[in-house]
């Protein structure tokens, strides 16, 4: 439904997104290209390199950057800014993420001061395809002042106001880190550069269209709350209250541009410290947060090495933990060996063991997983090969297991879609997949005046108190803790898959908080195990299972017979609205140029170099 919400949204694109429309290769050209079945629905190719993301002027400002001679790191992190600029409710300034890329060759971070250097230092790179993989980890992290029991009354319980709406659930920024370093260590253009057309979006506006109109609605009574966030989201009503922005209105965002300013002149420390630092701390310490001075000159992203499994003969490659890398890995080889059966995708007796494996997942996950100081133990536990084999021997094939017999605790519901995900693949097939958050929509919804960002609330991420649920329904366990220094565990799962000879093939990722791993893991079912092609795989429906509650959604678009079936061997089945948004491009190899697809489940953006200039095009699925 929603995505059929949001088609008028094309009326809306500039003029010269429309005639893409109807631009895409026929369904013969494909066939060959790809020897597979064209499908249903069909990728965009191009030939100069892609980006597929959430906000159609964002990846046009990433396809910008492509076509000026940048790599994929460029065209990554200037749609990133742009994001932070024109997707208020999850682009950002004030949040976190994780970034995974592939660049074809030499690595350049070496001769940029990036790595460890000496004999034996082991990097964080990994060599495949003829390049490098890297994973980025620029997760917000906690304050030094934070303490375990920061968001519990008296009486134990955990106060969500404070945990979720207030300046403690903020943790220390780390988008403006991480894009920095990537650019730094990775990109070819200068930061100036790609930071530019962000500047320009924040200082001369951006037109509102449906889809930030109806965020804004959605989010009117969080924003009116705040001077600032309501001073740039909201009018004013004489005699009345304030309204949200409307559609084909300006969203300016002054104040935004001069801190983007201040970060293409000083990079990392042009928000770290300066007057962005200063603008944050007085924050806190007038409204009783915990964000020092010294959290934000201390606070580093990390380069770090993916975590790495074989699915399938792919290589599949992922971010350690605090990320959900290590449950996305864990989840895709517990399901491997379930091959295509004869009832094919969404049918009953290929979901229902996907779904009693994402209940198991969730439940280690649960039980480990955190910022961890020392993950390789668990990391060979929850890969280990004859564990996972004890585990998948204990999913009865006609019956669920209720999740009261797998685990305790009770949880309440599973996440929204309040995140962002970029994929971009560039010319020589460089790629990058990077997934950004303020955790929910708008973060706290607190605005930080003079800097004209809103912070996240990530904090909620931790597990506030062991055996209660997070916004995301998640019950987690003292791994997860908060703790000073430490990141809160996410299920963010950038991902890229190599074909079986190691050359690079696939970006993907979502947002979707504790849905990311398990969208995931069904698009890359869909395209390795069910054969299709990258637009089916990533329109077709989903499911969603995460042990508690204990229910199975399902999206729009697996039949009420397949419900049916499902109910039958025990689920407890929820309907549930589109999930994620999983933005995905592949390599085709040199001289074949590339494919995308934006995920047509919301508000979606695939933009691309042409020679005669930049053209866009629409995400939504083409007609049969
Ligand atoms: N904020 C949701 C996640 O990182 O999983």
């Amino acid at each position: 439904m929603r995505a059929l919400r949001l088609l008028p949204l094309l009326a809306l694109l500039p003029v010269a997104v429309l005639p893409a429309l109807a631009a895409a290769a026929d369904a013969a050209d494909f066939a060959s290209l790809l020897q597979e079945r064209p499908g249903r629905f069909r990728p965009v190719r191009s030939t100069g390199g892609m980006v597929a993301g959430q906000e159609p002027r964002a990846a046009a400002v990433g396809a910008a950057m492509l076509a000026a001679g940048g790599n994929a790191v460029d065209a990554a992190v200037a749609a990133s800014f742009a994001e932070a600029v024109t997707l208020p409710a999850a682009g950002n300034l004030g949040g976190g993420g994780f970034l995974l890329l592939w660049l074809p060759g030499p690595s350049p971070a070496r001769g940029r001061g990036c790595l460890p250097s000496g004999p034996g230092a082991a990097g964080p790179e990994l060599p495949i395809g003829g390049g490098q993989a890297v994973a980025i980890d620029y997760r917000e992290s906690a304050p030094a002042a934070a303490t375990a029991d920061q968001f519990l009354r008296p009486d134990g319980t955990v106060d969500r106001q404070r945990a979720t709406r207030s300046p403690l659930s903020a943790g220390v920024p780390g988008s403006v880190a991480g894009l920095v370093l990537a650019q730094r260590c990775y990109g070819h253009l200068p930061l100036a550069r790609v930071i530019a057309p962000a500047i320009a979006l924040a200082e001369q506006g951006v037109t509102v269209d449906p889809f930030l109109a109806e965020s804004l609605a959605d989010a009117a009574t969080l924003l009116a709350a705040d001077p600032g966030a309501r001073r740039t989201f909201l009018r004013a009503v004489p005699g009345g209250s304030p309204r949200p922005l409307a559609a084909g209105e300006i969203l300016r965002q002054p104040e935004l541009a001069a801190s983007l300013r201040r970060i293409a002149r000083s990079g990392h420390q042009g928000f770290y410290g300066g007057p962005t630092a200063a603008a944050l701390t007085a924050l806190m310490r007038e409204r009783g947060g915990r964000i020092s001075a010294a959290d934000l000159a201390d606070y580093r992203a990390r380069l770090v090495r993916p975590l790495q499994i074989t699915f399938r003969g792919h290589p599949v490659l992922a971010p350690p933990l605090p990320a959900g890398g290590l449950s996305l890995l864990q989840l895709l080889k517990l399901v491997e060996p379930f091959g295509p059966l004869p009832g094919g995708a969404s049918s009953a007796a290929d979901l229902h063991p996907l779904a009693e494996a994402m209940a198991l997942v969730f439940r280690d996950r649960n039980e480990h997983l955190g910022d961890l100081p020392q993950p390789e133990p668990v990391v060979r536990r929850l890969l280990d090969p004859t564990r996972l084999a004890e585990l998948r021997r204990t999913i009865d094939p006609l019956r669920h297991r209720p999740s009261a017999e797998l685990a305790a605790g009770q949880g309440r519901r599973s996440g929204g879609t309040n995140t962002t995900h970029l994929s971009v693949v560039d010319r020589h097939g460089g790629l990058v997949s990077s997934t950004t958050s303020l955790n929910l929509a708008y973060g706290n919804g607190i605005s930080v005046p003079g800097a004209g960002f809103l912070l996240n609330n990530t904090m909620d991420d931790f597990s506030a108190a062991p055996g209660t649920a997070n916004a995301f329904g998640l019950i987690q366990g003292e791994a997860n803790a908060i703790a000073p220094g430490r990141r809160p565990l996410s299920s963010m799962s950038p991902t890229l898959v190599f074909r079986p000879d190691g050359t690079p093939w696939l970006a993907t990722g979502s947002p979707g908080g504790s849905r990311i791993l398990t969208i995931v893991t069904q698009v890359l079912r869909n395209r390795l195990v069910h054969g299709m092609n990258l637009a089916g795989a990533v329109a077709s429906p989903r499911i969603h299972s995460q042990l508690w509650p204990d229910r199975l959604e399902l999206e729009d678009g697996i039949s009420p017979d397949t419900a049916d079936l499902l109910q039958k061997r025990g689920h407890r089945i929820k309907a549930a609205n589109a999930m994620g948004a999983a933005h995905s491009v592949e390599w085709l190899g040199k001289g074949r140029g590339s494919l995308g697809m934006a995920d047509p489940r919301r508000s979606s953006g695939l933009a691309q170099p042409e020679p005669a200039g930049l053209r866009l095009r629409s995400g939504a699925p083409n007609p049969p």
